[in-house]
């Protein structure tokens, strides 16, 4: 018998205050212009000072439950992807499964910052594909705004809140998982980080203490660079090219850079799916909300073959190609 693992319902949910470049133009010396110009940011969204990810990831499910009438009792795995968990312990998986109140369900976080949801994905194809497990909810989410610093106008402009989840289940005749792959280039890690209070492993960190730090131009070179070797990677394995595909949902950190990686993939550019322009970057939920934009207007549809790929901290990437069966 076939043991598949097939996406079987989307969701998503943004806080509900927005804040948009002209409200950065009173906090740092910066520029509505200056902001659509380099990222291609008009607005993000921003958590409540008492609002967490586990309260953002809980409205992500419910989102997904009321589109698609799924029934979540018998989900046995949560896996929640983010960089920014309530508490270091207990996850942020185990609140959403105690605010969904899914007594037989395994909680886990994991942490691989901006490809977190497409690592999340590939693990629950292997978690159903294996027989471990049958229904896996998966989730994107991130409140960054607490751990930004909005003296920096170098990084404060680009980050926002969000979650998006999705849920996979086992099929005996349908997958959703084509191909994957995954790496990381740990010694440029120092490009992008967020310390701990107490923890300083690199020198800039105990000036910085709590907020995300980034060479900016050095995240932009390394994901120009070698997302494109990624994309090809990952469509090699499964034999297509980059003519078969319908959609490319790249991390949505920055426009210029999506459209220099389409550029330099030969992907046309209009077959990028981004989240940028309302939410920002969201981090692990950029993927994810793209893929909710893009299902609300129609673009998506069943049967297309879509590339995501999740790239950032680490620095860090993932790649799942799917066939999207909803
Ligand atoms: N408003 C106005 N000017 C700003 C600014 C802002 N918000 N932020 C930086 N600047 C200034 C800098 O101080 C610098 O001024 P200087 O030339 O006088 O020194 C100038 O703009 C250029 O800065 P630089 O950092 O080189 O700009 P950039 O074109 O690389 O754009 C980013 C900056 C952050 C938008 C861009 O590097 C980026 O998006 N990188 C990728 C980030 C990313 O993807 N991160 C997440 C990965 S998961």
């Amino acid at each position: 018998m076939n043991s598949f693992a097939k996406i079987t319902a989307q969701g998503s949910y943004v806080p509900e205050q927005i804040m948009d470049n002209h409200d950065f133009e009173n906090i740092v010396d910066t520029s509505d212009e200056w902001i659509q110009q380099r990222t291609g940011i008009v607005e993000r969204r921003i958590t409540k000072e008492d609002e967490y990810t586990s309260d953002i990831s809980y409205k992500a499910v419910l989102d997904l439950q009321e589109k698609y009438q799924v029934d979540l009792s018998d989900v046995d795995m949560i896996v929640n992807a983010t960089l920014t968990a309530d508490y270091k312990t207990p996850s942020v998986a185990s609140y959403v499964q105690a605010k969904l109140e899914l007594e037989n369900a395994g909680a886990i976080d994991i942490n691989a910052a901006c490809a977190g949801f497409t690592y999340g994905l590939n693990i629950a194809n292997g978690l159903i594909t294996s027989g471990q497990n049958k229904k896996v909810l998966v989730i994107g989410a991130e409140t960054l705004s607490k751990i930004t610093d909005y003296k920096d106008r170098g990084t404060c402009i680009l980050f926002g809140d969000g979650a998006g989840a999705f849920l996979v289940e086992y099929s005996e005749d349908e997958t959703s998982f084509v191909a994957s792959d995954a790496g990381s280039d740990g010694k440029k890690g120092h490009n992008l980080y967020c310390s701990e209070l107490s923890e300083a492993m690199f020198d800039e960190a105990l000036e910085n203490p709590g907020f995300i730090v980034q060479n900016g131009r050095g995240v932009y070179k390394w994901a120009v660079g070698n997302v494109p070797r990624i994309i090809e990677q990952t469509l090699n394995k499964a034999n297509y090219t980059k003519e078969d595909l319908d959609w490319f949902v790249p991390h949505s950190a920055n426009a210029r850079m999506i459209e220099s990686i389409c550029d330099k993939s030969g992907i046309a550019r209009d077959k990028a799916l981004k989240s940028l322009e309302y939410y920002g970057n969201t981090s692990s939920a950029t993927i994810p909300l793209a893929i909710d934009l893009a299902v609300k207007e129609n673009k998506i549809k069943k049967g297309d073959l879509v590339l995501l790929v999740g790239f950032g901290g680490g620095l860090a990437y993932a790649s799942t190609l799917i066939k999207w069966t909803l």
